[in-house]
C-alpha cells in the first residue's frame, strides 16, 4: 500500500471508532502530537503534586492529612500510567523527563501558582481536579487505545479528588467568618487559572482542528470550558461563595452561562515560564530526579542480576 492508501485506511479506522493501537500504522504527525499531549499530561500530573505536597505537613487534622496523601499518591500513579502509555509511541521515559527539565515540554499552567493556605487545597481539589475531570472524561473516548485506557483508570480516582476539595471548602464556608473569607479568597485566586487549563479559545488553538479530525480531542477547548463553568455555577451555590466573575450570567438563548474575558496575557506569560512558581517547580522536579538516582541504579542493578540468574538457570 502506498502512503495515500495507508492514510485513507488510518482515517477510516478513526472514523469507524476503532482504537489505534501501538502496533498499527499511524501518520508520524499523529504519533508526534500524541507524544506531545500525553507526555505534557503526564508532566502535569507529576508537577501537580508539588503545590499540594506543600500542605501535607500543615493539614489541619490527621484525617485531612491522610486524604491529601492519598490524593497526591494517586497523582503520581496517574503520571506513571501516562508516561507508560506515551512510551508505547516509541519515546523513552528519559527523553520525556529531559524535555521537561530542559523546558522543551510543557505542563499545565495552573500548577505555577502558590498554595498560600489550607483553603487553596480545597480550591485545587474542587476547581483544578474538576476541570481535569471535564477534560479527562472526554479523553476516555480518545482514538489512541493506550491513552483512552489510561484515562478510564484515572477518571475513576478523579471524582474522589474533586469531592475532597469540595468538602474542604464546604467545611470552611460553614466555619467562622475568617474561614469563610479564606475559602472565598482561595476561590478568587484559583478560578481564572482553572479556566485557563482548557487552553486557548478554539479560534486560537494550534492543534484543535487536526486533533479533532483524528479524534484525539472529542470536545473542543471552549466546549469543555463551558461545561466547567455551567457545572461550577451550580456547585458554588451549595458553598455559599461567589465565583469572581462579574460577567457571569445565564444566557437563555445559548442555554449556558456567559462568562467574562480570560487574561490571555497572564496565561501566555505563565506558559512561557514567567508564572509565580515556574522556576521553583522545575527546580523541585530536578532535585527529586537527582535525589532518586540511587533508587534507579539499585533497581537496574537488581534487574540485571535477576536477568543474569535467569539466563544461567
Ligand atoms: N498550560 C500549559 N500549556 C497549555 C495549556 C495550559 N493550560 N493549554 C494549552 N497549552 C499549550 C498547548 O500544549 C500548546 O502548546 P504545545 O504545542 O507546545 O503543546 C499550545 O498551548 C496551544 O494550545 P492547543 O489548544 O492548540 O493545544 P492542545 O490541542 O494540546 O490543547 C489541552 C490543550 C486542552 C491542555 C490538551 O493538550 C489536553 O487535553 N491535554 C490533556 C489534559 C491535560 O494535560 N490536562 C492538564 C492538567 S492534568 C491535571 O490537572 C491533573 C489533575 O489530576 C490534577
Amino acid at each position: 500500500m502506498d502512503e495515500k492508501e495507508l492514510l485513507n485506511r488510518f482515517q477510516a479506522q478513526i472514523d469507524a471508532e476503532i482504537k489505534i493501537e501501538p502496533k498499527d500504522w499511524m501518520p508520524d504527525a499523529y504519533r508526534q502530537t500524541l507524544i506531545r499531549q500525553m507526555s505534557q499530561h503526564a508532566h502535569s500530573e507529576i508537577v501537580g503534586m508539588l503545590p499540594e505536597g506543600n500542605w501535607v505537613t500543615r493539614a489541619p487534622t490527621l484525617k485531612r492529612k491522610a486524604i491529601l496523601l492519598a490524593k497526591i499518591q494517586d497523582e503520581a500513579g496517574h503520571g506513571l500510567y501516562l508516561y507508560s502509555a506515551t512510551e508505547t509511541l516509541g519515546i523513552s521515559r528519559q527523553e520525556m523527563i529531559d524535555a521537561l527539565h530542559e523546558g522543551r515540554a510543557k505542563y499545565s499552567s495552573v500548577f505555577n501558582y502558590p498554595t498560600l493556605n489550607w483553603a487553596d487545597i480545597g480550591a485545587i481539589g474542587w476547581l483544578v481536579d474538576g476541570a481535569a475531570i471535564m477534560n479527562q472524561v472526554a479523553l476516555m473516548r480518545t482514538s489512541y487505545g493506550p491513552y483512552s485506557r489510561a484515562m478510564i483508570r484515572i477518571c475513576k480516582e478523579e471524582s474522589f479528588h474533586q469531592r475532597q476539595g469540595f468538602d474542604i471548602l464546604y467545611t470552611l464556608s460553614r466555619g467562622s467568618d475568617e474561614q469563610k473569607a479564606m475559602a472565598q479568597d482561595a476561590l478568587n485566586r484559583w478560578w481564572w487559572p482553572s479556566m485557563m487549563m482548557f487552553g486557548p479559545h478554539d479560534s486560537e488553538s494550534t492543534h484543535s482542528q487536526q486533533s479533532t479530525k483524528w479524534k484525539i480531542k472529542r470536545k473542543s477547548n471552549d466546549e469543555l470550558r463551558q461545561d466547567f463553568v455551567d457545572n461550577s455555577v451550580q456547585q458554588v451555590k451549595v458553598l455559599g461563595l461567589t465565583l469572581p466573575d462579574p460577567d457571569l450570567k445565564w444566557n437563555e438563548e445559548r442555554q449556558h452561562y456567559d462568562y467574562g474575558p480570560i487574561d490571555w496575557e497572564e496565561f501566555w506569560a505563565v506558559v512561557k515560564g514567567r508564572g509565580p512558581c515556574n522556576r521553583e517547580r522545575i527546580a523541585a522536579r530536578k532535585k527529586a530526579y537527582d535525589d532518586g538516582e540511587w533508587v534507579r541504579e539499585a533497581a537496574l542493578a537488581y534487574a540485571k542480576k535477576k536477568k543474569a540468574k535467569e539466563v544461567l538457570a
